[in-house]
């Protein structure tokens, strides 16, 4: 697998013009009101060999600090706090609606259609075992090599169909119409990321679909790296299945969402089997249970309400905002990539090419250091927080990376802007790589068990605890 090279000479794998993933809704916010949501985290101190600096946090893909209207919303919830449709005191009827308010919210974030099902789960990972266990028995699944190994491992492989890691988008597609042509059981779906956690590239989810639709199948995105970068609009694209975690999406750990087409969730198990998911259990041991349909088949127990209230601030607070958050991010995403390419040894790494649509995430790797040294130097220098490794798509990163220099590891370096970002942070990582591709480590750093750390550190890196 080549690289698209931030070398200029390097002609990009792909020349097709990139086609959106996305139908854009309006905003909810008047034209021109719009603003970018504040985090909890803006302005976070921290510490470096040289002194304490403002936090660059850089790595939004992995998990995003929550937004000030989040923590104001969970604040607001928390004084409530009650049982979930199990009580008749005031403060169950208040908790109660307002779980349902928080579906609600969440459902409109991504356009689902009336007869849908929005079920809080704990995130991506967890919606996308609950759908493979939702599964009519002769289903076939089609799934890239690309995807991060939630998406890639909960099917199974025997009714899996991997599909290689493509070279180009019109490879990706012709695969999958090879591989749909070929299927012989009746119920097929496809699952693809919205936009890749590796190098932020868009899936062209709507020819995705009309592919899939011909040939019979059902379309499931994951869109744990889109939701916090684009719209999404399930009843325009015609996508059956969009799953995403809160964490991603600037809410606490701990709630995420599968929403999409009733029908296979109502006849499946129920993924959580016990109170709150059945209609009726009597003492007949051949039949103890009849279970209801909708999202409380399958969450079954006491829900998590300040995570799903929490989730839906979120989606409210993106809804009204989209405009600004994208030009936001893609005005520091063209500063990053700009001051990239301009970097001799830095290469950034891309599968359909360097003029793909992505969201702002860059994979790179800066020739012959290893990616988990380059990013404990930009935490211990620097202030800046990135993430290295394989991003849990080790065969993308396998095919991508393919034993650049064989003394270091394959691993990368992932970039991943968000709201808490500003130019300064990105002028200031910018600045770091350079020396660092030009003249390597200046100080010593040692390699231990808890990864790579400056020699002679006297930092102190914990924080009292938190209770
Ligand atoms: C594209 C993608 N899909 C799925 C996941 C899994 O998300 P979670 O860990 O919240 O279940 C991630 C997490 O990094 C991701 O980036």
């Amino acid at each position: 697998m080549s690289i698209a090279s931030t070398d200029s000479t390097v002609s990009p794998r792909h020349t097709k013009a990139p086609s959106r993933l996305h139908v854009v809704r309006p905003s909810t916010a008047p034209a021109g009101t719009a603003t970018v949501p504040r985090t909890v985290a803006d302005g976070l101190p921290v510490p470096t060999l040289g002194g304490t600096v403002d936090y660059a946090n850089f790595d939004h893909a992995a998990s995003t600090p929550a937004l000030v209207s989040v923590k104001a919303a969970v604040d607001a919830a928390l004084r409530t706090y009650s049982s979930v449709h199990r009580g008749n005191g005031f403060a169950s009827k208040v908790t109660s609606a307002w779980y349902e308010e928080a579906r609600a919210e969440v459902g409109s974030f991504v356009g689902v259609r009336a007869a849908d099902t929005v079920i809080f789960t704990r995130n991506t990972t967890d919606s996308f075992n609950l759908l493979a266990r939702a599964l009519p028995r002769d289903t076939t699944v089609f799934v890239f090599e690309t995807e991060h190994h939630s998406t890639l491992l909960p099917w199974g492989a025997s009714r899996t169909v991997s599909l290689p890691v493509p070279a180009s988008i019109e490879q990706a597609l012709d695969d999958l119409t090879a591989a749909l042509q070929q299927a012989s059981t009746c119920n097929r779906l496809v699952v693809v990321a919205g936009a890749s956690n590796v190098t932020g590239e868009l899936w062209p989810l709507e020819e995705i679909v009309r592919i899939a639709r011909r040939h019979g199948a059902r379309v499931a995105i994951d869109a744990a790296q889109l939701a916090p970068h684009r719209p999404i609009d399930i009843e325009t694209t015609g996508v059956d299945y969009v799953a995403f975690s809160g964490h991603k999406l600037y809410a606490p750990f701990g709630a995420g969402v599968l929403a999409g087409r009733a029908d296979w969730l109502d006849a499946a198990d129920p993924y959580l089997r016990g109170g709150g998911a059945t209609v009726r259990v009597t003492a007949t041991p051949a039949t103890p249970a009849t279970w209801t349909t909708g999202a409380a088949r399958h969450e079954g127990g006491s829900p998590n309400v300040i995570g799903a209230i929490a989730l839906a601030a979120a989606c409210a607070a993106f809804s009204a905002n989209h405009s600004a958050i994208e030009a936001h991010e893609e005005s520091l995403l063209a500063r990053l990539r700009h001051g990239l390419a301009a970097v001799p040894g830095i290469d950034t790494w891309s599968i359909f090419g360097e003029t793909h649509d992505r969201v702002a995430v860059v994979a790179f790797t800066i020739e012959r250091l290893d990616s988990s040294l380059v990013s404990a130097i930009l935490s211990a220098e620097h202030g800046i927080g990135v993430r290295d490794g394989k991003f849990c798509a080790h065969i993308l990163v396998d095919e991508l990376l393919e034993d650049p220099w064989g003394e270091v590891p394959a691993t990368a370096v992932r970039i991943s802007i968000g709201l808490s970002n500003t130019a300064e942070h990105v002028d200031r990582l910018l600045g770091a790589l350079v020396e660092l591709a030009a003249h390597g480590p200046q100080r010593q750093y040692v390699r231990t068990e808890q990864g790579w750390l400056p020699a002679g550190d006297t930092r102190e890196l914990s924080l009292p605890r938190p209770w």
